[in-house]
């Protein structure tokens, strides 16, 4: 029986292995250059987790399973929920403001599709404790400082940055029912991934008036702040939390990457907990799914038992990413080291093998990455199996060498070879 994987799973071959080690690494990179710190939790959780604020589209994608004490448990299909719950379990411990990473292996039960899988990586970074929309500003920050330190430009990426709190304001001023709203944001979500009539539709289905519908619509397509009063009057909640997004967009003035960012209503995240800014980067020619999305949810630590403490933050996924650097010549397979060694002992000499065997072993102990040749024999064959290994220096151990303590070190770059004595290696 030939046995498949599992669709929009993936097997990281030691090649793949290199690509993903290069996107974490460089996302671990910029965390702490950041000034965040690691963290990380279960892979699966209490379906009700996710069940009491993801809102319906991550319910729907949830691999969940009942264990054999009858528990109904989820893979995680986002970490947020575990951040929340494991901040709240020592809220009064931690040193705020808490600024965390983490790198989660994360499922959805997703139709798999470009960018799309069922597992993948996630790079989260989330601020807690703090109110001010710097906060959320640092967020977009960090998520650009990534990008741009893998080679990505503000011609290649672009920052959409939104408010849901605004749009929450101005939707109640436009007639609908604040009990409304939630329903109402994953489909707002869906604007630029559907065609507008099957958009139009969705909407129809939640408001009743077609007027209301059309003046949705207007808002949806804003770019420029001033363009929203021409389509919805501002009253005292719009206009704070307006002024809370120019904010943002300063302090993002302050930090030099307002090149990469611009305002756009059509930002709303399919995701229910989000209160205040929301941000998606995309690929600037908008032929990709959002390279990673996030904003504020100040009730979410509440909602899950804790003290009102306001958060902010994002996930990047590496699929869309990984695309993208593809697309952008940033990411060549060619460039990316699977294996480096220190030395290889190569061993023209069966009767050798123990010593290379011996050789081997103290280089390790003192540190060094090496391998030795299992196969004894022709030399031009083991240069290559050192070769193939990335060593930078091969010790070569012929017949001449069985009693000797002074060993051929050939450097693999130039080419040179010297004749070392074996203890001073070690020592090093
Ligand atoms: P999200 O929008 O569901 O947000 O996911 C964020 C990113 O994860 C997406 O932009 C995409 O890069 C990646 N992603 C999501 N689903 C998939 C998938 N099926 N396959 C590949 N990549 C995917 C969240 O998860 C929030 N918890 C982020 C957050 C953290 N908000 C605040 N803190």
């Amino acid at each position: 029986m030939k046995i498949q994987p599992v669709k929009g799973t993936r097997d990281f071959y030691p090649p793949q292995m290199a690509v993903r080690n290069f996107i974490v690494d460089g996302w671990k990179a910029s965390s702490i250059r950041n000034g965040f710190v690691e963290y990380d939790g279960p892979i699966f959780e209490h379906l009700q987790m996710y069940q009491v604020k993801s809102g319906d589209e991550i319910v729907e994608q949830l691999f969940n399973f009942t264990d054999r004490g009858g528990r109904h448990l989820a893979i995680r299909p986002e970490i947020t929920p575990t951040l929340a719950r494991m901040v709240n379990k020592q809220i009064n411990a931690l040193p705020r403001p808490i600024k965390w990473f983490s790198v989660p292996r994360l499922c959805r039960a997703e139709r798999p599709q470009k960018g799309r899988l069922r597992e993948f990586f996630q790079w989260n970074i989330d601020i807690i404790g703090v109110e001010d929309v710097l906060a959320d500003a640092e967020v977009v920050y960090c998520s650009l400082d990534y990008l741009r330190s893998v080679g990505l430009t503000s011609g290649d990426v672009v920052a959409k940055i939104s408010s849901r709190r605004l749009l929450a304001a101005l939707l109640k001023n436009i007639g609908i029912a604040e009990d409304k709203l939630e329903s109402l944001y994953p489909i707002l979500d869906k604007k630029t991934r559907i065609p507008v009539e099957a958009f139009v539709e969705m909407l129809g289905k939640e408001i009743d008036s077609t007027d209301t519908v059309q003046t949705v619509l207007k808002l949806m397509d804003v770019h420029l702040v001033d363009e929203i009063p021409d389509i919805v009057k501002l009253n005292e909640e719009a206009k704070v939390s307006l002024d809370e997004l120019i904010q943002v967009f300063a302090y993002l003035r302050t930090m030099g990457v307002e090149d990469w960012c611009r305002f756009d209503m059509s930002i709303v995240r399919g995701l229910a907990y989000y209160t205040g800014m929301v941000f998606e980067i995309h690929d600037k020619a908008g032929d990709l799914r959002a390279v990673c999305g996030g904003g504020r949810y100040d009730n979410l630590l509440s909602d899950f038992g804790g003290p009102k403490v306001t958060a902010t933050g994002m996930g990047m996924g590496d699929a869309v990413l990984e695309i993208l650097l593809r697309e952008k010549g940033l990411l060549r397979d060619d460039s990316l080291d699977i294996q480096k060694l220190d030395y290889f002992v190569a061993c023209l000499d069966a009767d050798l093998l123990d010593k290379a065997v011996n050789i081997t072993a103290q280089l390790r102990e003192k540190g060094h990455a090496s391998n030795f040749s299992y196969k004894t024999g022709a030399l031009k064959k083991q240069m290559k199996v050192a070769d193939s290994m990335n060593a930078a220096k091969c010790i070569i151990l012929g017949a001449e060498f069985k009693d000797s303590k002074q060993l051929v070190v050939k450097d693999m770059q130039t080419g040179e070879q010297e004749l070392l004595d074996a203890e001073s290696l070690f020592k090093s």
